[in-house]
């Protein structure tokens, strides 16, 4: 056994002798002296060899990186001149008596304190990657928030209560993962992309309150914060209200953040409409450390010559918006045609600007291309409105509403990360008053914008039925420096509204049957009034971690075609596999 981690030593252990396992992080040759860096989990230690072990200092001549090593020897004192204050244990080092290689390593594919390996490098070998100690403080850290969240939600009288992998489809908006059922041929499992209908069960199970560290599946286009398996911490009470909920969700929130990186967050979290979120940032999750907000301009446009405003001021479902930069009348020509094909990604056809050279001689200091379409009073208006300053600039977005939105939210992120305006390190937020339908134009129907078990605000089912575009749901989001952290809702918990929802989302009787035949008839054998929330597990660490993508806190996460280069996987089905599955292939799958 160990004596110490390679990491743990100190001056207090002067004197004494080690015996210690590990890694050769770096090996050194000091003219007649060898060094080796040894590394644990807990962090490095360096191992002086010298020739009057002569057996021992042959060995340590021999070792390479990545080999693996016990050592035994004393501690000391580093000599004057070479302590490294950068190191934990910098003071000290270890006088090597007897060196064992418990196995050797091939060169490793990359050196460990390079930061810029190609990620399919990293991992491909992730057992490699993982060694690094930043992953090794991310496995760490995603435990002790999952052990947290445990005892946070046991202290608070939670069961945790695990729900099926192979089930049936739980529709959040993603593709299923389908798994092939070999005893009902023809017939397929889905992968869970939540637990939502069964934490509902469980409600009316009378469990009152559940909670569980749960995988979930989703097929979708993947993101810096989306897997295609992630974990959710999945929450549901009865007999909770919104306030009641997030009041005590947040309290988990700060828990955390107090505990693990004694960070005091704000208590209570501020709350801000969907509406307001929209209208003041363009998005449902703005990042409140960013000081701009967009500015509506609409009304001043529609009269305009000006069509690109005037079109979209006009338009029931336009807008046109205002973003001032401050300070930013210095950006080039390039700058701002950089910015133009990046808001182009969102679908907006171009980015008016205004650059104020002289706020104090009207449209004289003002520079712009559409300067002249503009009457002097609506850039008098314009200014006051966006309180432009000498040297700033003001960006313009016209279009449909949600290009607008789009565009111009994504333009304020970036232009806050360019050029480093956050103010302030945490904004958590809870956005509340979402709609319940978001409109498909293209498909001309209703979609749910939380999930369709969410209960409206308005309990009656006619009024819902009458005006679908105005209801607003028992929908709640905690956002965190622009990022969803979670989201939940209060449920429907009446047979009839359930379907009165299932029918606006153009989902009818027996197709409703058919999927969830199962959650109506158990709402009809007493349901009580409930609700929940489910957080992304591995969002909550990035961003505890500063870590810049949700694939630094997942040990064995998945590329961006979800497929996992360490183990190859998805592969091909043996031939038999496929036949007692009843599946045979539309074409042959393609040659790795
Ligand atoms: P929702 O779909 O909002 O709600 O998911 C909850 C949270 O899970 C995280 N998340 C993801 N994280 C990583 N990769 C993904 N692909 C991914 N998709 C979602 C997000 C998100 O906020 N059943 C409801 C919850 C409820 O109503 O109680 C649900 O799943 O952080
Ligand atoms: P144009 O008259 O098309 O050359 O456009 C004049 C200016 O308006 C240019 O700076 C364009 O980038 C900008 N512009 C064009 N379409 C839009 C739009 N939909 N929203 C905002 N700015 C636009």
């Amino acid at each position: 056994m160990r004596s110490h981690y390679c990491g743990h030593l100190d001056t207090s252990l002067l004197d004494q002798e080690v015996e210690l396992y590990g890694w050769v992080h770096r090996r050194r040759d000091h003219g007649g002296v060898i060094f080796i860096d040894l590394r644990d989990r807990e962090g490095l230690a360096q191992i002086v060899f010298d020739p009057d072990r002569a057996e021992a200092f042959a060995i340590a001549d021999m070792v390479r990186n990545e080999y693996v090593l016990k050592i035994t020897g004393l501690v000391r004192n580093r000599p004057e001149g070479t302590v490294n204050p950068d190191m934990p244990t910098g003071e000290v080092e270890v006088l090597g008596h007897s060196i064992e290689i418990l196995n050797k390593a091939k060169t490793p594919p990359f050196q460990l304190d390079d930061e810029h390996v190609h990620d399919d490098i990293r991992l491909r070998y992730r057992y490699v990657d993982l060694r690094r100690p930043v992953m090794q403080k991310n496995m760490r850290l995603r435990s002790q928030v999952s052990r947290m969240m445990h005892s946070f939600l046991d202290e608070n009288g939670f069961i945790e209560i695990e729900t099926p992998m192979l089930t049936k489809a739980t529709p959040e908006g993603a593709r299923d993962y389908l798994v092939p059922s070999r005893t009902h041929q023809g017939e397929f499992f889905a992968l869970p992309q939540s637990p939502q209908l069964f934490k509902q069960l469980l409600m009316m199970s009378g469990m009152d309150r559940y909670y569980q560290i749960v995988r979930c599946f989703r097929d979708e286009d993947l993101r810096a914060d989306r897997q295609p398996e992630f974990t959710q911490l999945d929450v549901e009470t009865s007999f909770m209200d919104e306030e009641q909920i997030t009041g005590l969700m947040e309290e988990l929130m700060r828990a955390l953040f107090k505990q693990i990186l004694d960070i005091d967050l704000p208590s209570p979290f501020p709350r801000m409409t969907y509406a307001e979120a929209m209208y003041r940032f363009g998005s449902d999750r703005p990042d409140l450390r960013n000081p701009l907000e967009l500015i509506d301009v609409s009304d001043v446009m529609k009269e305009v010559e000006f069509k690109v405003f005037s079109g979209p001021a006009k338009m029931e479902n336009g807008r046109v918006a205002a973003l001032r930069l401050p300070k930013g009348s210095d950006l080039t020509r390039k700058v701002i045609d950089d910015y133009t094909s990046f808001v182009a990604l969102y679908g907006a056809r171009g980015l008016a600007y205004i650059k104020v050279n002289d706020a104090k001689s009207g449209k004289e200091g003002l520079q712009s291309p559409i300067l002249k379409f503009l009457p002097d009073e609506v850039v008098e208006t314009i200014m006051l409105r966006t309180q432009a300053e000498t040297g700033d600039l003001i960006f313009f977005g016209a279009d449909k509403t949600k290009v607008v939105n789009d565009a111009l939210g994504a333009l304020r992120d970036k232009l806050a990360d360019d050029l480093d305006l956050h103010q302030g390190e945490w904004a958590p937020l809870w956005v509340i008053d979402f709609p319940m339908f978001e409109h498909d134009e293209n498909e001309n129907r209703w979609n749910a914008l939380h999930h369709p078990f969410t209960a409206p605000q308005n309990d009656s089912s006619a009024e819902l039925q009458a005006n679908p575009g105005a209801s607003l749901s028992r929908a709640y989001d905690m956002v965190m420096n622009g990022m969803e952290l979670g989201g939940g809702s209060i449920r429907i918990h009446r047979p009839e509204m359930q379907m009165a929802v299932l029918q606006l989302l153009g989902i009818g009787e027996e197709e409703a049957r058919e999927k969830f035949g199962f959650l109506i008839d158990a709402l009809d054998y007493g349901c009580p009034p409930h609700g929940g929330i489910a957080f992304g597990l591995d969002r909550i660490v990035m961003i505890m971690a500063g870590a810049s993508s949700i694939r630094d806190v997942i040990a064995f996460p998945k590329t961006q075609s979800a497929s996992c280069l360490l183990t190859s996987a998805p592969s091909t089905a043996a031939a038999k596999q496929l036949k007692d599955l009843g599946i045979r292939l539309s074409k042959p799958p393609k040659a790795e």
